[in-house]
């Protein structure tokens, strides 16, 4: 049996550039997992099988445990190999369509551990153009830690990890949709985009905390305005820094204390979902993302 850890990820940088031909928006972001996990269990099994814990998620083929599972099956049926199945259990912490890519790190550990527990042997070259067909935020959680995604988002490249003891996830209890997150941000801008600035790598936290942005913001508070309201909380509560992550509803904010994080927690209502994190860098990441139980 195998268990995984699937790790939530925000975005300390994203800027969107001109919507592509293909509907896709070339991108430059920063991303940073964070210690936030699902849980995943694998077993080999003479089927394919899916149980959810703790959320609504659709057990259907719109589920990217699935998606990523059969992926690889159809991989090992081209070499000819004999079909394997698997019993997955899957225990969601990760708030759904959050902005936190909880989907896409399920799917990037799900390749991973089948590929173990199946002894697939696939290399990790091939996992990742598996990953990325899946969804565009699949293929970073390859590496964990802070790492660069240009491209679709895709293309990554690990940097030298940003280490934040005290932040906070605040997601408002609405959802958004990326797609549509996606379509506003080309009405705002005729389809033209933001400057995608090169990547670079920073001396510490402070030199980012200077850079923090996301091109999504605007489009996002439109769709949804509690994401503001929550954003104003977060500033007016001490916070250091603030921003949405990915296309949203959840704000990250960094604290410079574990009492003004603890304060600030404790002034958020039920009708959001407030969770202490910290940074998890990639050396922590790679050890935890997959045990043999
Ligand atoms: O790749 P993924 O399935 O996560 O993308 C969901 C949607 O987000 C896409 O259908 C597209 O509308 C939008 N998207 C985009 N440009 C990207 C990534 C996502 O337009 N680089």
């Amino acid at each position: 049996m195998l268990k995984a850890r699937a790790y939530a990820k925000i975005n300390w940088i994203l800027d969107v550039g001109p919507r592509r031909a293909d509907g896709y928006h070339d991108l430059s972001t920063l991303f940073q997992t964070v210690s936030l996990y699902d849980q995943l269990w694998f077993e080999t099994s003479d089927t394919l099988s899916l149980s959810i814990e703790g959320s609504t998620l659709p057990v259907d083929s719109s589920n990217l445990v699935l998606q990523a599972a059969r992926a690889l099956q159809t991989v090992l049926r081209q070499q000819r190999r004999p079909d394997l199945g698997a019993s997955i259990r899957l225990e969601k912490h990760i708030p759904l369509a959050a902005g936190l890519g909880g989907g896409s790190a399920d799917a990037a550990v799900t390749l991973l551990a089948l590929n173990r527990l199946w002894d697939a042997k696939l290399d990790l070259k091939t996992l990742i153009a598996l990953g990325a067909q899946i969804g565009s935020d699949v293929p970073f959680f390859f590496y964990g830690g802070t790492a660069w995604g240009s491209g679709r988002g895709t293309e990554i490249t690990p940097v030298k990890d940003i280490s934040v003891p005290y932040m906070l996830l605040v997601n408002p209890k609405v959802s958004v949709s990326t797609a549509q997150a996606y379509s506003r941000f080309d009405e705002l801008t005729n389809c033209l985009g933001d400057a995608i600035l090169p990547t670079c790598s920073f001396l510490g936290s402070k030199q980012l905390f200077e850079q923090v942005r996301n091109s999504l913001s605007k489009a996002a508070h439109e769709l949804r305005p509690e994401i503001a309201v929550v954003e104003h909380q977060l500033k007016s509560l001490g916070a250091d820094v603030v921003s949405m992550s990915g296309s949203g509803a959840t704000v990250w904010a960094v604290f410079d204390s574990a009492e003004k994080r603890q304060e600030a927690l404790q002034l958020f209502s039920d009708s959001t979902i407030a969770i202490p994190v910290s940074t998890v860098g990639r050396d922590e990441y790679l050890q935890s993302v997959l045990i043999t139980a």
